[in-house]
């Protein structure tokens, strides 16, 4: 099949977070499942690498991109996705993406994304790509089903084209006032815009719901979640009427990216037999980190974007009580909401000894947090996914979530009366929940039979995406069929 993606982010070039990781990863499984794909990404002004591989395509240069009273041009440069990976096309136009960060909190954002899937459907058409499937991610590229039928409608080109929407996050939907239809030029199609949140505003993310001809979301619980009051963000009636449109796909690990046997990013390797490689990462961790020796006390990491997704305010009390009662070390990895990066700030200034917190993005220190670990702590509020904890499980690093969205289906709580299980998981989103899962973890922690048990049923688990591409090849096969 012809596969033409679009994606805000794709790793390793641009990253947030796990929709970088997830794009990159979908369009590298799909290619060498023998598709033909093509993923488009804004050219950044701060892209992580591929500077020095990324060529000019000859025949798309200049090319007029007109944003309602807003003339820009662009050009389109291209890399293969390391790792061989298909081709990524990067959009150039300076004056909306030579920024320094992906997202901006600018005016013009949402022209930004808009010209992102207008550039990406513009550049099928001179490379004369005819998509069987229109794959796109987020609000970010939610306004390419509609497109796709109004503005490219004409073109024979898209005539046999589907579209496919994948929700990452439906805490984010891109919803803006009216007068971007202007902006962005819309007028034509405004009466199909969708905007439930309110009188005078559409929402881009809302617009692809209704006009794609399928939705996917990143885990089997997230997809039932959304479509309840409690976790619909104002969507959950939408996504209810949508039955069989709306499709639960998890989400795998690149495990040419996270695999402890041979990441070239840890300074020992290790496997679940030989775990001597971990006991090495974990004292070079905290090494670097300048705490105290463990001494037979835990690591316990994190490393998350700090958002309230992530329910870290749930650590606000917990965290220090539990320092000052056990010994352990903590390590933090994250960046964002000052609130959450002033408490992690607080306790490392409180605990220096014990705990470090790295303020900041960095994919190499991650890859050592999940090696060096003993246990990973991901206590999200809501998560359509997560990637952490899966990456954690193969890192033989014990997750401890809250039992929600593809946290629930990806760790399942040690039982020490059989010896199944991969993690501790939490039923109640409260402090007392979170108290209760830190204290089973350490006083597993303190039995190294089922410890090492528990890593290794984690690292026995199979998340590879060779698996799960076939739910998207069924999924892309059933909408051309
Ligand atoms: P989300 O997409 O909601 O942030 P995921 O668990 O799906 O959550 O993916 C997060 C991804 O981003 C992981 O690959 C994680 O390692 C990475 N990540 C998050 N914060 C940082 C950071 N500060 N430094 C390096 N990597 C990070
Ligand atoms: C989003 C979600 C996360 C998911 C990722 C990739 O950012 O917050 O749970 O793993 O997208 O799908």
């Amino acid at each position: 099949m012809k596969i033409c993606l679009i994606s805000a982010e794709v790793a390793p070039f641009a990253k947030t977070g796990g929709l970088g990781d997830v794009a990159a990863a979908l369009a590298r499984a799909l290619a060498a499942a023998g598709h033909e794909v093509r993923i488009f990404l804004p050219l950044y002004g701060n892209l992580r690498t591929g500077w020095d591989t990324i060529v000019g395509v000859d025949f798309l240069r200049d090319i007029p991109l007109q944003m309602g009273p807003h003339h820009y041009r662009f050009s389109i440069q291209t890399a293969p996705l390391p790792g061989g990976g298909p081709w990524v096309y990067f959009v150039g136009c300076p004056p909306l993406y030579a920024r320094p960060s992906v997202y901006s909190a600018e005016w013009d954002e949402p022209l930004r994304h808009a010209a992102l899937t207008r550039a990406a459907l513009l550049s099928c058409q001179r490379m004369g790509f005819a998509p069987d499937i229109l794959h796109v991610n987020d609000w970010h590229a939610g306004l390419a089903p509609l497109l796709l039928k109004t503005e490219f409608g004409w073109d024979r080109l898209f005539a046999r084209t589907k579209s496919v929407l994948t929700i990452h996050n439906l805490a984010y939907q891109g919803v803006v006032p009216w007068k971007y239809v202007r902006e962005i030029g819309l007028e034509g199609s405004a009466a199909q815009l969708a905007g439930s949140a309110g009188a005078g505003r559409f929402g881009f993310l809302e617009t692809g719901l209704v006009h794609a001809n399928a939705v996917t979301t990143v885990s089997r619980t997230y997809a039932r979640e959304i479509q309840t009051p409690a976790q619909g963000f104002g969507l959950d009636g939408l996504l209810r009427r949508m039955g069989g449109k709306l499709l639960g796909i998890p989400n795998g690990v690149d495990t040419q990216e996270w695999s402890p046997v041979d990441d070239a990013k840890i300074p020992a390797a290790y496997t679940a037999d030989d775990l001597s490689g971990k006991a090495i990462c974990k004292e070079k961790l905290l090494e670097e980190a300048g705490l105290t020796p463990a001494d037979g006390a835990p690591v316990i990491g994190i490393v998350s974007r700090m958002s309230s997704q992530k329910g870290f305010e749930l650590c606000f009390r917990a965290l220090p009580r539990l320092l000052d009662e056990e010994d352990l070390r903590i390590v933090v990895l994250g960046s964002g909401d000052p609130r959450l990066e002033g408490f992690f700030d607080g306790l490392q200034r409180r605990y220096p000894e014990r705990v470090r917190f790295a303020n900041r993005y960095d994919d190499a220190l991650a890859h050592r947090i999940e090696a060096g670990s003993d246990m990973f702590l991901m206590p999200s509020k809501f998560e359509p996914c997560g990637l952490n904890q899966m990456y954690s499980l193969l890192y033989g690093t014990v997750p401890i979530v809250h039992r929600t969205g593809g946290l629930a289906d990806t760790v399942s709580i040690y039982d020490p009366e059989t010896g199944e299980g991969t993690g501790i998981v939490f039923d109640h989103f409260t402090e007392a929940g979170l108290d209760w899962a830190l204290r089973g973890a350490l006083k597993l922690w303190k039995q190294p039979e089922h410890w090492k048990r528990m890593q290794q049923n984690g690292m026995a688990q199979d998340f590879s995406w060779t698996q799960r591409v076939k739910e998207y090849e069924a999924l892309y096969g059933l909408l051309t069929g």
